[in-house]
């Protein structure tokens, strides 16, 4: 990046799956593999800005010169953002936080107790993130800029443009095409208050600099 376009900035980033404990050795997630956002917390680094990366389990490396703070579940990723959007100018909410949790996580491993009967899971509902960061008073105030991300697997502009409102941020990326977990590459739909503006095609490192570069221009 010349110039250095996020010089000055704070940004913070969530990436990767969460992980919610059923017992101490088993637990629900999902496919996400955090290259996405481990992409943009490098591009922003790139970029200038000083970078925190909240990450769910992946296994990726850190990018050079960013913050990074593992958790597993929702709670705990809520828990480090509220730590760290304090100071940050931007929040990028690349993860993908599991929606439900099991309603009691067992202390001890659930054992087989030859009956044959199996386990009755219950779920409730995780904290959503990026809602609750999006109506905060500096995101509300213009002070803290939120991006959203969407997969969906039809319709993604009637989606991701419900989406954007939902959540209440100003900018909400989808991921086009079909399942871009585990893949390098990807293509995103950019859908603002004014409509939608596609990132073609390309590698995730360089769509996440095309981002940052986006993002740029919308701060004040
Ligand atoms: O509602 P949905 O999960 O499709 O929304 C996706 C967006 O919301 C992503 O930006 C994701 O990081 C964020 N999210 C969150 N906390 C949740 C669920 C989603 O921050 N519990």
């Amino acid at each position: 990046f010349t110039p250095k376009v996020l010089a000055g900035k704070q940004v913070l980033v969530t990436a990767g799956p969460t992980y919610e404990a059923i017992d101490p050795v088993r637990g629900i997630t999902n496919l996400s593999s955090g290259k996405m956002g481990f992409a943009i917390a490098r591009a922003a680094r790139m970029a200038g800005a000083r970078v925190t990366l909240v990450a769910g389990p992946v296994h990726l490396p850190t990018p050079r010169g960013v913050e990074r703070l593992n958790v597993q579940s929702a709670r705990q990723m809520l828990d480090a953002v509220a730590l760290h959007v304090g100071e940050a100018d931007v929040f990028i909410s690349t993860a993908a936080v599991a929606d439900w949790r099991p309603a009691n996580s067992a202390d001890q491993k659930i054992k087989k107790d030859g009956s044959g009967q199996t386990p009755q899971l219950s779920f409730v509902e995780n904290p959503d993130i990026l809602a609750t960061v999006a109506h905060s008073s500096r995101a509300v105030s213009g002070q803290l800029f939120c991006v959203g991300f969407a997969a969906e697997s039809h319709d993604l502009l009637a989606h991701a443009t419900t989406k954007r409102i939902r959540k209440g941020v100003p900018l909400l990326v989808g991921n086009i095409g079909p399942a871009t977990f585990g893949q390098d590459d990807n293509a995103l739909l950019l859908v603002d208050e004014a409509g939608a503006r596609e990132l073609p095609h390309g590698r995730k490192q360089d769509l996440a600099v095309q981002l940052i570069a986006d993002i740029a221009t919308r701060l004040i």
